[in-house]
């Protein structure tokens, strides 16, 4: 059987250290229960004696989140170890996780301690550990910048007072893959109890080698790695789980390990991260980027029609995505384009199709990218012009400090000119609220965004609008200087696209 490299989550940890990153206990919680859904071994719920809040997130998850690991952190104060022990007692399996620095630079100046006294407080806090839980990890800080005996002789001490996982952190993002993996291979070679512990590696990206100097950990025998979901973390974050993951797997020719994850469930959880700490995934991000798996080049779009592999080496679907795999654009092809029209469910006959791809690089000139929603409105625009159900004839709204918002409207459907009046929080509330009465339509507004499309105060301002009834959804896009008037443009063009898709029975995808 192959053997499996245990995933260490630590996104609730040193993922939230990342500035700006910090999470309520419900939003934790949210994560917590996503990580158990991907699979991870091991969660790292925070650092309960940092303050109260933390001590909470640690303590309801332990309590609540199961399946995997629940662990904390805890230097090797007696106060921190007795407070983290606390926190994990709700949990079916629960961690101590205790660290003490052991390069020069921090036992010297950080510390200010001998190096004798960091072994005799990492034993004593390991012991205390003990006393909580049989699970009991510890760690070296800044071992990538400490000498390769000293480790050893920190890590025997530890194992011999009962430490489970020993991990070795790369904590400044200073090592190299090469220098890292031999470190890895020195410790598994000279600590004579090794074999009673898990080696673990926890690594920092501020050269941009987290990942691939955790690779290089796993080759020289670690079997722990800690890391992030989108790479979050201290400064430039650590080793981003995804990635680590998906070259366990995708490359399991050259390492020949698994891992307990569930990697349908990846882009869902990068997604939830990003949500929930308004930290943005950068577009060209392996693996869970926007870009991951777009296809721009007209020579990859044809090359990938043809057979998949020639450009990708995984697929969307195997991380969970189910987005769009190609960027239109002025190189895309007709083949490419037709294919992209059939996966939004749109059955076109040549003749319609040469007149929408005409259309679209008349766009592409304009506009560099062309998205799913441009080609909706290609399509939409160019077959179904004229075949609105609703047009709008007439809009009154009035609104203001003292009086109540009122919307009145007429909206054409075929001969039939229908008009209501509604009121409502607002002059757009009150305009949706009377299309619904006049349509007859249970409609959901789920977005609602405007921006200005130009500068100065008679600017353009451009609505969007993502609607939903019954299972379908739709976008739906309206500009005027007045932006009740934008609104309802694009309130009813959305309205319409259902329409439109309901008859000819679109299935669109990935909205
Ligand atoms: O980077 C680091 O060394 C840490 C330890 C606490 C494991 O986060
Ligand atoms: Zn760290």
């Amino acid at each position: 059987m192959t053997e499996r490299i245990l995933i260490f989550d630590t996104t609730l940890r040193d993922g939230e250290q990342s500035p700006g990153a910090s999470m309520n206990i419900e939003e934790k919680l949210k994560v917590a229960h996503q990580l158990a859904r991907l699979g991870v071994d091991i969660i790292e719920a925070g650092f309960p004696i940092s303050s109260a809040g933390d001590f909470e997130a640690v303590r309801t998850i332990a309590k609540t989140v199961e399946g995997p690991v629940i662990a904390g952190l805890a230097r090797t104060k007696p106060e921190d170890v007795a407070r983290c022990g606390e926190a994990i007692k709700p949990a079916k399996r629960g961690r101590i996780h205790t660290f003490i620095a052991t390069s020069p630079v921090h036992i010297e100046k950080k510390l200010r301690m001998t190096k004798e006294r960091v072994i005799e407080s990492a034993v004593a806090a390991v012991k205390q550990a003990k006393t909580y839980t049989k699970d009991v990890e510890f760690s070296c800080e800044d071992a990538g910048r400490t000498d390769w005996g000293y480790i050893c002789e920190v890590v025997t001490a530890v194992i011999e007072a009962g430490a489970t996982t020993v991990n070795i952190p790369d904590t400044v993002g200073y090592c190299t893959p090469w220098q890292f993996g031999e470190c890895i291979r020195h410790v598994r070679e000279n600590v004579k109890n090794i074999s009673q512990a898990v080696i673990s590696v926890h690594c920092h990206n501020d050269l941009g080698l987290a990942v691939a100097n955790s690779l290089a950990a796993i080759v020289k025998g670690a079997r722990q790695v800690e890391c992030t979901i989108n790479g979050l973390g201290e400064r430039a974050g650590n080793a981003s789980l995804e990635e680590i993951v998906m070259n366990l797997k995708v490359r399991q020719d050259f390492y020949k390990y698994d891992t307990n994850i569930n990697t349908n469930e990846i882009y869902r959880t990068s997604r939830l991260v990003s949500q929930i700490t308004g930290i943005p995934v950068q577009p060209n991000k392996a693996i869970v980027g926007a870009n991951a798996f777009a296809h721009e080049a007209g020579i990859h779009q044809d090359g990938m029609l043809k057979e998949r592999t020639t450009y990708e080496i995984m697929t969307a679907e195997s991380v969970g995505w189910t987005g769009e795999s190609m960027v239109m654009g002025k190189h895309s092809g007709r083949h490419a384009f037709k294919k992209r029209l059939e996966e939004l469910g749109y059955k076109l006959s040549d003749e319609e199709i040469n007149r929408a791809f005409q259309r679209f690089k008349e766009l592409c000139d304009k506009k560099k990218d062309v998205f799913d929603d441009d080609l909706y409105a290609i399509v939409d625009d160019e077959l179904f012009k004229g075949k609105e159900t609703y047009l709008l004839e007439y809009l009154h709204t009035s609104s203001g400090t003292s009086t109540i918002p009122m919307a009145t409207l007429k909206i054409r459907k075929g001969d039939q000119v229908l008009m209501d009046a509604s009121n409502g929080d607002g002059p757009v509330d009150a305009a949706f609220k009377a299309i619904d009465r006049m349509t007859g339509m249970s409609v959901n507004l789920e977005e609602y965004g405007i921006e200005a499309v130009t500068g100065g105060k008679d600017a353009v301002g451009r609505v969007r609008v993502k609607i939903a009834m019954g299972g379908r959804k739709a976008r739906g896009r309206g500009a005027s200087t007045d932006v009740v008037l934008a609104s309802v443009k694009a309130y009813l063009n959305a309205i319409n696209t259902l329409l439109i898709q309901e008859r000819i029975q679109v299935e669109k995808r990935g909205m």
